[in-house]
């Protein structure tokens, strides 16, 4: 990672990028918007909404069924995020992206088709304790289903996976590890190609939660060589309702369809179907097409930074953040992995989170706290839930301090 003063020589500049955003030039409660919300979702940039309204404006008809000029302009656009997201994240082939409703879809698609066919009695699934509910809860229900048995990874007070717990977890008997690649609340940054070489060692599938990382951290999955990987376009300044399942041909083609309708067919009669190709296989009914359409707006705005400046704007904006954390009496930071990215977490002994997300709230800050879907994580750690700050690319050092003595202030008052 990027020492704080090698950051700082590195030029980015911020403010043109954040200019992109209307979201971010407003007041909130009588001070200037400070979104620090990212983890949860990201704002969208000019190109982004100009291309929802353009698709509807011009081009909206339904894809892949008609014969109008309108339906072949439509499907060639839909067709073309896609590609997209094949180049994005470095797939071999547009038929491995389907498109679902986010990184949920995706997980409880791969769950109901893989999951369901290919787990038996007293085979197990890992998962780790830094999950998101939408990484447990799938899993947790077709083992109950199968019989099978759900494992998880721990992890340590930092925040940081145990490796050497995983390994014993392996077994022949492991058939999917599903794994969080950032975590939401803590930031983490797990060694996923480590964890899925170790996985495919013991001959088990690893699925990728990359709902995170796909923000912060270019992707590579044939590099990764993970077998699925899950993401959302709204975390990635996208529109909301659009996600992408990964999927190494071979097993998507082994993998039974999941929900039967249209467009997911080859041939219908009241015997018998044959389904579709892929990646149509796993697309029944009309698909969110203008937000899927626009998602590719969103990716050639990520292509368009440089990526390796933006990582290290960011990780500067979270190292200031959790320094000036850690200095103010009173407030304890969650999650000090050594890889992190994004995600600044913290509890105060004075202060409920929800009490300080909203003081930070009537300040125009904009955070989450709870447990951020990973209840079990919060047990292990043994606390309710947390503050979490988020950063994306347009958030400013400005902003930082301005939060920071915000929360300050706060937690002064406070002072038992
Ligand atoms: N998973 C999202 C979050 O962490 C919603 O906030």
């Amino acid at each position: 990672m990027p020492t704080l003063t090698a950051v700082k020589k590195n030029k980015f500049d911020v403010l043109s990028v954040r200019a992109k955003f209307p979201a971010l030039h407003q007041q909130v409660n009588g001070h200037p918007l400070v979104y620090f919300d990212n983890a949860a979702t990201s704002q969208k940039p000019e190109e982004v909404i100009d291309a929802l309204s353009h698709f509807y404006k011009n081009d909206n008809a339904n894809i892949h069924r008609g014969i109008h000029t309108l339906a072949e302009r439509a499907t060639a656009e839909y067709e073309k995020t896609r590609k997209a997201v094949q180049s994005f994240i470095y797939a071999g082939e547009p038929e491995e992206i389907i498109f679902t409703s986010g990184t949920t879809g995706s997980i409880n698609l791969v769950v109901q088709t893989y999951g369901r066919k290919f787990l038996k009695e007293d085979d197990e699934v890992i998962i780790s304790a830094m999950e998101h509910h939408s990484n447990i809860v799938p899993w947790q229900m077709i083992c109950e289903e199968k019989g099978a048995k759900l494992k998880v990874i721990p992890v340590t007070k930092r925040g940081e996976l145990i490796l050497e717990e995983y390994k014993k977890l392996l077994s022949s008997k492991t058939k999917i590890v599903s794994i969080v690649y950032v975590s939401n609340t803590l930031g983490t940054i797990n060694p996923v190609k480590e964890i899925i070489d170790m996985a495919h060692h013991a001959g088990a599938k690893v699925l990728v939660d990359a709902a995170q990382a796909i923000i912060h951290i270019p992707i590579n999955v044939q590099d990764l060589d993970c077998d699925f990987l899950a993401f959302s376009g709204h975390k990635v300044y996208g529109p909301s309702g659009t996600g992408v399942l990964y999927g190494k041909r071979e097993l998507l083609e082994a993998m039974p369809p999941w929900q039967g309708g249209g467009e997911m067919i080859k041939e219908v009669t009241f015997e018998k179907t044959t389904y579709n190709e892929l990646p149509y296989k796993f697309e029944a009914g009309t698909p969110n097409i203008a937000d899927v359409v626009t998602m590719k707006y969103a990716i050639d705005f990520v292509e368009g930074l440089d990526r390796e400046a933006v990582a290290a704007h960011e990780h500067h904006l979270l190292q200031k953040t959790m320094e000036g954390l850690a200095e103010i009496e009173g407030i304890r930071l969650i999650g000090t992995a050594k890889h992190k990215t994004g995600v600044a977490s913290f509890i105060s002994d004075r202060i409920h989170h929800f009490d300080m997300g909203m003081m930070l709230d009537a300040r125009g800050i904009a955070i989450r706290t709870g447990h951020h879907c990973t209840e079990p994580l919060m047990n292990v750690l043994g606390i309710e839930g947390t503050n979490r700050a988020s950063f994306a690319v347009y958030n400013t050092e400005e902003e930082v301090d301005y939060f920071l003595g915000t929360v300050r202030e706060i937690v002064q008052k406070k002072k038992k």
